[in-house]
């Protein structure tokens, strides 16, 4: 009774995002198996717990029978999933197209593909329409299931077109919208044939969350700016306060403002482009508000601490520890996607070990890539390169016991992972632009006894809030990064546990129930705001 009682005073929640936390396989017999799908936006959600929360995504399946929809929409409501079905064509055009071959990289920073350079030209506007058509199918789905008083929180840039679906039928829900990528700068922005209408329905949502810092700021090595990113994260989203904050504490000398920020970024695009109004408090269009504000994300940290304690971890760690004996391991687990800086990372491990030979037979790379959107012609390209560079690279310098680089296309399941983050000695995250990263998060949470080193991109958002205990390098720098690979496989213990101590507190600190919770109840008080506002 109790239980019922508390499960009743929790919100409900629909989380909609273009992925469902699982991802559906037909069985031969019909029957469907649900694997947890990859990327940083499920391991994030998944840690969400303090709300009654329902998701909303595609299965990542075409079912074009009415058995088989019947058949799914009843398997994942185990699972408090409820799926939107994608037929392959709008799949090609919406998801192919427009979300991962548009908006993915330029977001990233790697502009527009050449042929859709013109807003006239057929494809762009046919992936468009999709992308249209797709977000509507979305709304569909949350207007059958939305009940009065819910929170429906939209995910991601697959999605920038459903706030205004949304609150075009129903212009009394509460909708938020989050994006996990980079904003790029509006000059980036604009480039992009369809830059106002996106814009503008995103700007229909009462609240819109971006995933950094604002102001961002890093010192390396500075010990004050670990006080400044240990204190609450709603405190951090308030310019003002961290201003503050900063004259107080610190010395200006000390600082070092990243001339990036997603929230910034955003809000210079709806005035530059729109021509609206920017506040301190995000953006304003006529009398109306939509808040604007970074939402630092994180992961369930005590879901990878807790594993690193059971008996099948133990036994892997155990069995990688002898297999790597007498050499130190360095990591790399990214989405085999472009924006992860692959090729470069790889190369900087050869310069290297070419620098460096008395590491040769000492040290290994295991990279897990994980294969992603391998229906994309450029995503088929990149995995070619990289297969040629890591084939080029073993013939080099391994010999016939041994190769330095241990390359994986496929993903390893939650315990092998855990197992292989803790023995780790160096983590290359070196992508070359990165929303967030939690895989950096998540090799801190396992390194509690080891205190392995962090290499990391300062192009990834984690590089603001890891930046005083990782070694930041710039990832198109292949001389700096070979450097900084012998800067941490040589790193005395002491200073190895210094960067850790700094990381390891604000991972376990700022986690993904901290970062929902905060989005949900800001978003609920935006909402009591406007209301109050309307009244007066
Ligand atoms: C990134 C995106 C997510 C996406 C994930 C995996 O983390 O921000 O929205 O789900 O990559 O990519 P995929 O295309 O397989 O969903």
């Amino acid at each position: 009774c109790e239980r019922q009682d508390f499960r009743a005073s929790k919100q409900r929640l629909l989380v909609v995002a273009n992925r469902l936390p699982v991802s559906a396989v037909r069985r031969d017999d019909d029957s469907w198996h649900l694997e947890i799908s990859v990327g940083g936006l499920v391991s994030a959600l998944l840690g969400v717990k303090e709300f009654e929360t329902r998701w909303i995504g595609w299965a990542g399946v075409n079912v074009p029978d009415e058995i088989g929809q019947k058949t799914l929409i009843k398997a994942l409501a185990e699972k408090r999933c409820i799926p939107v079905f994608l037929d392959e064509e709008i799949v090609h055009q919406y998801y192919n197209g427009y979300c991962n071959n548009i908006l993915w990289p330029l977001f990233h920073y790697l502009g527009l593909p050449q042929e859709d350079r013109l807003a006239t030209t057929r494809s762009f506007q046919s992936q468009f329409d999709a992308y249209k058509k797709a977000n509507e199918m979305f709304a569909a789905v949350v207007n059958e299931h939305y009940v009065e008083g819910d929170v429906v929180w939209c995910h991601d840039y697959h999605l920038m077109f459903l706030p205004k679906c949304l609150k075009d039928s129903n212009r009394n829900m509460k909708v938020g919208w989050f994006l996990h990528t980079p904003f790029p700068s509006s000059e980036i922005h604009r480039t992009l044939p369809s830059r106002t209408q996106l814009l503008r329905s995103v700007l229909a949502a009462d609240l819109v969350g971006l995933v950094n810092f604002s102001p961002g700021l890093d010192s390396p090595g500075s010990l004050n700016i670990a006080r400044v990113l240990s204190l609450p994260v709603l405190t951090c989203r308030k310019s003002w306060l961290v201003k503050l904050m900063i004259e107080n504490f610190l010395q200006p000398k000390e600082l070092f403002f990243h001339t990036y920020d997603y929230a910034r970024h955003f809000v210079s695009a709806c005035t530059r482009i729109l021509g609206l109004e920017g506040t301190p408090e995000g953006v304003e269009d006529q009398g109306k508000l939509t808040r604007v504000a970074a939402f630092p994300i994180g992961i369930d940290s005590d879901r990878f601490i807790r594993a690193l304690e059971l008996p099948q971890v133990q036994d892997h760690m155990k069995e990688l520890k002898e297999r790597f004996a007498g050499r130190k391991v360095m990591l790399g687990v990214d989405r085999l996607d472009m924006i992860k800086g692959l090729p470069q990372k790889i190369l900087a491990f050869e310069k290297f070990l070419e620098e460096n030979p008395q590491w040769r037979d000492k040290v290994v790379l295991l990279q897990i890539a994980v294969p992603t959107r391998t229906d994309v012609p450029e995503y088929q390209r990149l995995t070619s390169q990289v297969h040629e560079i890591v084939g080029r690279i073993n013939g080099r310098f391994g010999t016939l016991t041994t190769v330095p680089i241990h390359h994986l296309d496929r993903s390893l399941d939650f315990h092998s992972l855990c197992a292989l983050y803790a023995v780790t000695d160096v983590a290359l995250v070196t992508s070359l632009r990165d929303g967030m990263n939690l895989v950096s998060y998540e090799f801190v949470a396992c390194q509690a006894s080891k205190k392995g080193v962090l290499i990391l991109s300062e192009f990834a958002g984690a590089a603001q809030s890891l930046g005083a205990g990782a070694i930041l390098v710039n990832p198109w720098n292949v001389t700096e990064v070979a450097s900084s690979i012998g800067y941490a496989l040589n790193m005395p213990a002491d200073e190895r546990e210094k960067r850790h101590h700094h990381n390891f507190v604000h991972v376990t600190s700022h986690t993904s129930q901290e970062w929902a919770a905060t989005f949900v109840s800001e978003l609920n008080d935006t909402i009591v705001e406007a209301q109050l506002r309307t009244r007066q």
